[in-house]
């Protein structure tokens, strides 16, 4: 177990810099920040610190400009949003991450007062977790926080050699119950477990699938990867995307009688193709491409998932959801596991896309006991990977 923000007492905090590495990698569009999740997720552990008089600093990456200043990656969008959502609260900005203007604007903060630092991938030492650079970024700080729980696969500046070079090394309270749920999944879900899952490749899933499925009672897959377990059975795809590397593993997988495969499809020709959407039953014919699961499919789904009992977890779309034509297997799926949340099952949503998709429906995160914000980071964490940004934290004695 790692020490979290709860295990010192309140006067540790009072007048102390505290570095927190949140993960504000949040869809922008049109200078707007499309979905807050990740934001709202860690301003408890931010409004924790204030209120104990810390100095906070916010350290974030956002998308991948490659280690230069790309202004399309800039930060201050997220510092708009972060100023809504938390007002009353005294939130500066600074230009950049490390540097004179950064130096001093950390300086210049005062015990409550919250700072947000500019895309730390504006600098090459982020990725690269430069020493020069991770000495910069750490310099003032007593005590660092992760809260980033899905950039913590990332081995960086900010998530492993920044923290190294501080001797209080913490868990926000985000990332103690990212930990909390994700163990428990992996290790010892509680039973009946039911497994879903969907996305676009098998390869990023494979290593935390080989740990899931020998758990689950019932594994349900949808999505681009369920066209592969479809083919490995001789069922014809059309000219949906099959994964060749994986036939033999899903061909394998699939005899086994908890798999439940897709039994209809929206299919058509390409994914803009939108006259000609149509509902078909068993295979795909040449020409087409499956784009969302069928509604018997859903249906079938459904009645597995909200029993109301044990487990689940659910991790990949059903379908192209961002397109409304194929939202439908996407948002049905989730409101199928907010039901079983309200009779009663534990239930786990993982990654970005996932989450974004039980969010479009109007559903909070209190309708389900734990959306995770991580992506890759889950996945790995799942599969049974050390992450970097975790292991570094200090250990509970
Ligand atoms: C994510 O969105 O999964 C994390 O923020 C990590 O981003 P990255 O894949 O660009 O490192």
């Amino acid at each position: 177990m790692k020490l979290s923000l709860t295990d010192q007492p309140d006067e540790f905090y009072r007048g102390k810099t505290v570095l927190v590495r949140v993960d504000f990698n949040v869809p922008i569009r049109d200078g707007n920040v499309e979905d807050d999740y990740r934001i709202r997720s860690s301003i408890p552990t931010i409004e924790y610190l204030s209120s104990r008089g810390a100095k906070v600093i916010l350290a974030s990456h956002l998308g991948r400009p490659g280690g230069r200043r790309d202004l399309k990656a800039s930060l201050k969008p997220v510092f708009e949003r972060l100023k809504d959502l938390m007002l009353g609260r005294n939130i500066r900005w600074v230009d950049d991450c490390v540097g004179p203007e950064a130096d001093a604007a950390k300086k210049n903060l005062r015990p409550g007062e919250i700072l947000l630092l500019e895309n730390l991938r504006f600098h090459p030492g982020e990725e690269e977790n430069d020493e020069e650079f991770s000495r910069s970024l750490s310099s003032l700080a007593e005590i660092y926080v992760n809260e980033a729980f899905s950039a913590s696969h990332r081995k960086h500046s900010s998530t492993y050699g920044a923290p190294t070079l501080i001797e209080h090394r913490l868990a926000g309270l985000q990332l103690k119950k990212e930990l909390k749920y994700l163990t428990k999944i992996r290790d010892e879900p509680d039973e009946p477990f039911i497994l879903i899952v969907g996305g676009l490749k098998i390869y990023d899933k494979i290593d935390a699938l080989k740990r899931l499925i020998g758990k689950a009672e019932k594994v349900l897959i949808g999505g681009c990867i369920a066209y592969t377990f479809l083919a490995s059975k001789g069922v014809f795809t059309g000219d949906s995307l099959v994964e060749r590397d994986f036939l033999d593993w899903a061909g394998k997988i699939s005899s086994q009688e908890k798999i439940v495969l897709p039994e209809d499809h929206l299919a058509t020709s390409t994914v803009k193709d939108l006259k000609d959407v149509k509902v078909v039953r068993g295979s795909i014919p040449a020409g087409m491409s499956g784009f969302d699961i069928g509604p018997s499919t859903l249906q079938t789904f459904t009645s597995i998932v909200s029993s109301g009992s044990g487990t689940v977890f659910w991790n990949g779309p059903m379908g192209v959801f961002e397109v409304r034509e194929f939202a439908g297997g996407t948002l049905g799926l989730a409101y199928s596991i907010a039901l079983a949340y309200f009779r009663g099952a534990s239930t786990v949503i993982g990654g970005g896309d996932t989450v974004s998709a039980f969010l479009k429906t109007g559903l909070r995160e209190t309708e389900v006991s734990h959306l995770s914000t991580g992506g890759g980071a889950s996945l790995e964490y799942i599969g049974g990977k050390t992450l970097p940004g975790i292991d570094i934290l200090k250990d509970r004695l």
